[in-house]
């Protein structure tokens, strides 16, 4: 008798002590955030990290109980560089989640992402299939075919009849004008040419004097936020706005970060676009105060990919309660529904990527400054490329 009370004493200590045990290593979630910081696509990397700060600046560094503790690398806009990082974050710093930046770092970690089933929120990538690397993987940025499929029917129906497309060559690229081709054709509009621009050093000139020649009457153009300034300049420099060529395209093309800078023969440029600092919210004006005050420089719509990415983490972690195994956060992601400072946005249970409006919008002065003044609402849209696929 005496016996079995010491072996249950004993083991109910060893329990205890294991839980104990367990618990102090749970104390503390860590998120493992990998982002161009430098390289190439620095100017996205400092507008997502300006969103991840604000958020934890606002929120908190405690969850459910639990201390949050970010581990930031900079994967210098270099694919290999970003698997090899998130790599060592899983294996020796034990991130319990991680978060991706751009397209080809997004597909480099998703095999890791899936081998770990470390859940992986993608912040910036807008290839639609980023999401389907990975079923540990959610977007809380945007694709581009969500705004080129919208901006496509509305040149169509506003006048535009002969579109040049330069694009940017590279998957979000090919994707932008994949669907904007398809819903602008389907709307009457003819492509007169599409020529491709290399990501790296751009230099537009070239490809600008081919679109003028062609004479079209509208530009279409898919460029990565950070490369609107130089690519506004040279369509002045070429004469092309002077030629009363529009110019239109998804919201890369007059990022809030890049606009400031820009000179008046932008205005009128018409883009669909997830966010604008303009967009008229209280949650927005909030927003973009606080945005400037912590990081000095007006928020764009990478910086969405970032502050939303956050509060789909902290949602997900208070619906489990801390727990961070990779299915039970996902599940938790699936169906999150909340107001952003771009308007209101999901995740779309299905796909796990986002549903979120998509707005017109026009360039024009405000109070001294130039914004994309928004004009008209396309509700709720899903990324047109995979809901094509589910109708097949
Ligand atoms: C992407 O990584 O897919 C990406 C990055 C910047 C953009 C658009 C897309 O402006």
């Amino acid at each position: 008798m005496l016996r079995r009370l010491v072996v249950t004493a004993a083991a109910g200590l060893a329990v205890a002590s294991f839980a104990a045990h367990g618990a102090l290593a749970q104390d503390t979630i860590k998120i493992g955030i990998v982002q161009s910081l430098t390289g190439q696509l620095t100017a996205v990397g400092k507008q997502v990290m300006g969103g991840v700060n604000l958020y934890v600046q606002q929120h908190g560094n405690t969850v459910a109980g639990k201390k949050i503790e970010l581990v930031v690398k900079d994967d210098t806009t270099v694919p290999d560089v970003a698997k090899r990082l998130a790599q060592e974050l899983i294996v020796n710093d034990k991130v319990n989640i991680l978060t991706s930046g751009i397209t080809p770092a997004s597909f480099a970690i998703a095999p890791l992402a899936t081998q770990s089933k470390v859940p992986t929120v993608i912040m910036v990538s807008g290839t639609s299939s980023a999401t389907e690397r990975s079923p540990y993987m959610v977007r809380t940025s945007f694709t581009l075919g969500q705004q080129t499929g919208i901006m496509g029917e509305w040149a169509a129906k506003n006048g535009s009849k002969k579109v040049f497309i330069i694009q940017s060559d590279w998957a979000p690229g090919a994707e932008a004008t994949q669907v904007f081709t398809e819903s602008f054709t389907k709307a009457g509009g003819q492509i007169l040419d599409t020529v491709k621009v290399p990501l790296a050093n751009p230099d537009f000139a070239p490809f600008l004097q081919r679109a003028r020649d062609a004479n079209p009457d509208t530009l279409f153009v898919f460029v990565p936020a950070g490369q609107a300034g130089l690519f506004a300049k040279q369509f002045v420099d070429r004469g092309l706005a002077k030629a009363g060529i529009k110019l239109i395209g998804p919201g890369d093309i007059t990022d809030d970060d890049d606009l400031p800078r820009m000179d008046d023969s932008i205005i009128g440029t018409v883009t669909a676009g997830i966010y604008s600092a303009d967009h008229q919210s209280a949650v927005n004006k909030a927003y973009v105060e606080a945005f400037k005050k912590l990081n000095g420089f007006r928020p764009n719509f990478i910086s969405l990919g970032g502050y939303d990415g956050m509060h789909a983490i902290y949602e997900a972690l208070k619906k489990t309660n801390g727990n961070t195994d990779g299915d039970a956060v996902i599940a938790a992601m699936k169906g999150l529904k909340w107001e952003s400072p771009r308007g209101p946005i999901s995740i779309d249970p299905e796909t796990r990527d986002i549903v979120q409006n998509i707005y017109i919008q026009k360039v024009e002065r405000k109070n001294g400054e130039l914004y994309n003044v928004q004009f008209s609402t396309f509700e709720a849209v899903k990324d047109p490329i995979k809901a094509a696929k589910k109708q097949m």
